[in-house]
């Protein structure tokens, strides 16, 4: 990671504005390096931190990215600018809990990094949408420790996602038709292969 993604990582912290974390983002450049895939799918673009991660380590892909948040999506577009990857990203601005139902395409890596408690729900479309030997990459799947650990006195809206969460582990854990590696690097990462 050089200075300029640092700068990145500073101006998101500074606002507030929640990007994977350094460790996460490391495996994240280290798996897509290796894969080197063509397409990719990202649900939860933000200011485009990861977004240029993936197109830093994979330099013929292109980038399809869902945001909800039109000033982070801005602020995304000025920074993939600067990063010289603007040509190879499509913004699509909406709520992915809509978009995933529209999106065609194939893909041969996912990474979904949107609203937490939707994992679940978007499992189902990102498989349609990926191919057979494809990865899907996941940040926060242990959401704050919770998912292996619900205590009592948590807010709902918390229990509910690491409920949610919880349920998507075991779904993909389970599915016969991925393999995957839970990493435990800052929130929790899953990696799943695409076997078939
Ligand atoms: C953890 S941040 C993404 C961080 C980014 N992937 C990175 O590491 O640089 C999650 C993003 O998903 C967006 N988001 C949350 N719910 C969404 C939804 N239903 N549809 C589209 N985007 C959503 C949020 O606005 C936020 O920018």
């Amino acid at each position: 990671m050089d200075n300029t993604l640092k700068s990145l990582r500073e101006y998101a912290r500074s606002r507030y504005i929640p990007v994977m974390s350094e460790e996460a983002s490391t495996l994240l450049y280290e798996t897509v390096s290796a894969l080197q895939p063509r397409n990719i799918l990202e649900i939860g673009t933000a200011i485009g931190y990861s977004g240029i991660v993936m197109l830093t380590a994979s330099k013929q892909a292109r980038l399809n990215t869902v945001e909800m948040n039109e000033d982070v999506a801005n602020v995304a577009r000025e920074n993939f600018c600067r990063f010289g990857v603007s040509e190879r990203v499509n913004i699509f601005l909406g709520d992915a809990r809509e978009l995933v139902r529209q999106l065609t395409g194939r893909y041969d890596f996912i990474f979904m990094d949107g609203p937490k408690g939707q994992y679940e729900t978007f499992f189902p479309y990102m498989t349609d949408l990926l191919v057979a030997g494809g990865t899907l990459f996941c940040d926060n799947v242990l959401y704050k420790g919770l998912v292996e650990h619900i205590p009592e006195n948590k807010r709902h809206k918390h229990i509910t996602v690491a409920r949610n969460m919880r349920a998507f582990l075991d779904d993909i854990t389970s599915d016969p038709r991925y393999r995957t590696v839970l990493h435990r690097v800052g929130d929790g990462v899953t990696v799943s292969t695409k076997l078939y």
